[in-house]
């Protein structure tokens, strides 16, 4: 059986960069689910679909292939076969994702994806819904949190090191913001599995926190 290990967490707790530096030392795949339902907002932002209107929403899934591959160990996604990687990191896709990825017919199209690779792959994915839903018997889970303040701040920095304008208070009104959308919704809400392990990196660095969660892995392989 498949070794797998779910790591949600709201956005900005560096879910992503963690689960990168895990799946590298442990050489297990890394699996962004973010990535998948970015690449989903892409195609309604194209096509000029409202994110409040579901009906247009769901016939747009019709629509739409998504699938993953690994190129020198980073996840490629691509939208009905285009490599969107490059395309889906801006703050308008991140905003239509949150908005779009509350719909039923959205999650089933991902969901059963995510399953099947983790069914025969050992894999460290991360997201929402991981532990809770998508593999409700990972053998390890991580909720992984940090106040807004920090990842505010950590956001800003990013922003500041691209030669980015930003304000810190409207980075940190946006983080609250997708926090509440995340949490609220009606199908696989954000939360904490009651299996899973909860880690706050407010103040612990990347390193602390990849080592606690490789320690854990260890303890149970
Ligand atoms: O992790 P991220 O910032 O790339 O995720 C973008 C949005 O996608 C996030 O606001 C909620 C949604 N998402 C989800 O609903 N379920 C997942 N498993 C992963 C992401």
């Amino acid at each position: 059986m498949a070794f797998n290990i779910a790591i949600d967490g709201p956005a900005g707790a560096g879910k992503s960069t963690i689960a990168k530096k895990a799946a590298e030392a442990l050489s297990y795949i890394y699996v962004d689910t973010g990535a998948m339902y970015r690449a989903m907002a892409l195609y309604f932002l194209r096509k000029g679909i409202a994110a409040d209107d579901e009906a247009s929403v769901n016939a747009a899934c019709e629509e739409i292939t998504v699938s993953i591959s690994m190129e020198n160990g980073e996840q490629q996604v691509f939208l009905n076969g285009e490599n969107v990687n490059g395309l889906i990191r801006t703050e308008e896709v991140g905003k239509m994702t949150s908005a779009t990825s509350i719909y039923r017919k959205v999650r089933e199209k991902l969901t059963d994806l995510q399953r099947s690779m983790a069914q025969t792959t050992d894999l460290i994915m991360d997201g929402r819904d991981i532990g809770t839903s998508v593999l409700p018997k990972a053998q390890v889970k991580i909720y992984l949190t940090a106040s807004v303040e920090t990842r505010g701040k950590r956001r800003f920095l990013e922003l500041q090191e691209k030669g980015i304008d930003c304000s810190l208070e409207t980075i940190c009104a946006d983080i609250a913001k997708r926090d509440e959308q995340d949490m609220n919704r009606e199908i696989s809400p954000l939360r904490q599995a009651e299996d899973a392990v909860l880690i706050d990196s407010s103040d612990m660095s990347i390193q602390e926190v990849t080592e606690k969660i490789l320690k854990l892995v260890r303890e149970r392989r």
